[in-house]
């Protein structure tokens, strides 16, 4: 049997409403690079897949201007209308290469603080699962359940985690959980179509600074993390 391959899929076609931006956020500086590239380095650094399929909008003129989308390992992919469309065309414009057997680790365009220590220690929790699972954090907060403006209860905060990327799952599985998932809005991540079908994704403790840029001040706390790192 040939040892399966690890491929990354990099959903990069949404627009960045929340960012209120003059282009998608994934285009936008930071620390001497647009946001994209920085999270395209993180995965090419890792050293670990076999090419990176990005999901990019059609009509993205931002996409071919940069060096990294004539990279050898990188394959450029069209975008879809939701996330799970994106992922889903850029897991098929990989289907001549990859196997069903193989890794897909799934890692939003936004978050570009990624290190390789979380890339190698979830492939390392997860190379020998079922099913595949994901990066995610336990909240440090007490949640609360909330009708409109009040409290009706407080919730475990034990059983609660909050969904990060990469998203690790086998090629096959994943390209037909997000079949079969196609148009639900409810698939908001990976995980959330493999739930559907019935499987336990399994959850991996991640770094906090593996923050995803949603609003303006999202970029200048990226930017400390980099720093940081
Ligand atoms: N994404 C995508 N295709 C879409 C929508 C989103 O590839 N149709 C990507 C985004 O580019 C991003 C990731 O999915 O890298 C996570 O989505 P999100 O943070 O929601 O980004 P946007 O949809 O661009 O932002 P917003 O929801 O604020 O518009
Ligand atoms: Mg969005």
């Amino acid at each position: 049997m040939t040892q399966a391959k690890i491929w990354a899929v990099v959903p990069a076609a949404g627009v960045g409403k929340r960012m209120q931006a003059d282009r998608p956020k994934q285009y936008l500086p930071l620390a001497g690079k647009t946001v994209l590239e920085q999270t395209l380095n993180r995965l090419l650094q890792a050293e670990v897949f076999s090419a990176i399929a990005v999901a990019v909008s059609k009509e993205d003129p931002y996409w071919p201007k940069l060096e990294c989308s004539k990279h050898e390992k990188v394959i450029t992919a069209a975008g879809g209308k939701e996330r799970a469309d994106s992922v889903l065309l850029a897991l098929k414009s990989l289907r001549d290469q990859a196997s069903d057997e193989d890794w897909v680790l799934v890692h939003d365009a936004a978050r570009p603080c990624l290190t390789s220590t979380d890339i190698h220690f979830l492939i390392e929790s997860l190379k020998d699962d079922e099913v595949g699972g994901i990066l995610a954090l336990s909240s440090h907060d007490t949640l609360k359940n909330v009708d409109s403006i009040r409290i009706t209860e407080t919730i475990d905060r034990s059983k609660i985690w909050r969904a990060l990327t990469p998203q690790m799952f086998r090629y096959g599985m994943l390209k037909s959980a997000l079949e079969a998932a196609e148009g639900n809005p409810a698939v908001t991540d990976e995980a959330s179509a493999l739930e559907m079908q019935g499987f336990q994704p399994k959850i991996v403790e991640g770094r906090p600074d593996n923050i995803k840029i949603t609003r303006p001040e999202d970029l200048a706390l990226a930017q400390f993390y980099m720093e940081q790192q």
